[in-house]
């Protein structure tokens, strides 16, 4: 169990720190909760703002192959894969990557030459046999869950994952980053800091990596 950052060949997201409060409302939080087209193609206001394959995923799979040993053949689940753009990266470097999300939106526009190897699914419950995969990622997703549930998305990684897994969360490490975090969050329903999530992956039985996202 290690914290790596894997993600840190990936731009940094545009955010107006200081204009956040005046955009979030409850109509904002529903809708971007429904993960449909708006959550990712609509206005930045409900979630992405619009995303287009655009590559930029490419370097962080390369990292991937590389931290884990990937070799040609290795299977990877991607849990909460969105539109499947880091899938298709890991298959275009020859390795067997898989995803699942919640959305339909983002699986029906995925791009075409993968999107037989995405699947609409909730992380809660993994329809895959134990150890089916190599390595088991989630980016970035099981904070959408309430804590119960994250606990089952984290034991379903776990029990999905033959040999690895990663995991990157929200999180904050002092007051003023809860706070910058609080203004932004629509979809997210547990998160804390490293500690609250060191507690719940060790109740989880998470023998994994991890990381945070944290907003600064
Ligand atoms: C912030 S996006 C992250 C997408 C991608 N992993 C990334 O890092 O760019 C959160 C994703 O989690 C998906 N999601 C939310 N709740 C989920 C759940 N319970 N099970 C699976 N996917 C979920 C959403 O549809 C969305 O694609």
């Amino acid at each position: 169990m290690a914290e790596i950052n894997l993600l840190k060949s990936l731009p940094k997201p545009k955010r107006n720190i200081s204009n956040r409060n005046t955009e979030k409302t409850d109509h904002h939080i529903k809708i971007s909760r429904q993960y449909g087209k708006e959550y990712f193609d609509g206005d930045r206001s409900f979630g992405y703002g619009g995303y287009k394959y655009d590559g930029r995923w490419v370097p962080v799979a390369k990292d991937i192959v590389k931290n884990y040993n990937l070799t040609k053949g290795s299977k990877i689940l991607d849990v909460g894969c969105a539109k499947g753009f880091l899938v298709k990266d890991l298959v275009d470097l020859g390795f067997e990557a898989y995803g699942i999300d919640i959305s339909q939106y983002a699986i029906d526009n995925a791009p075409k030459d993968i999107k037989n190897r995405l699947k609409v699914g909730n992380a809660k419950s993994l329809p895959y046999d134990d150890n089916s995969f190599d390595l088991v990622i989630s980016l970035n997703t099981i904070h959408n869950l309430d804590r119960d549930e994250c606990k089952m998305a984290i034991q379903e990684i776990q029990r999905t994952s033959k040999t690895s897994s990663f995991i990157q969360v929200d999180s904050y490490t002092n007051e003023n980053e809860k706070s910058i975090f609080e203004d932004w969050v629509l979809t997210a329903k547990f998160y804390g800091y490293p500690n609250e999530w060191l507690n719940l992956f060790k109740e989880s039985g998470y023998t994994g990596d991890w990381y945070w996202t944290i907003i600064k």
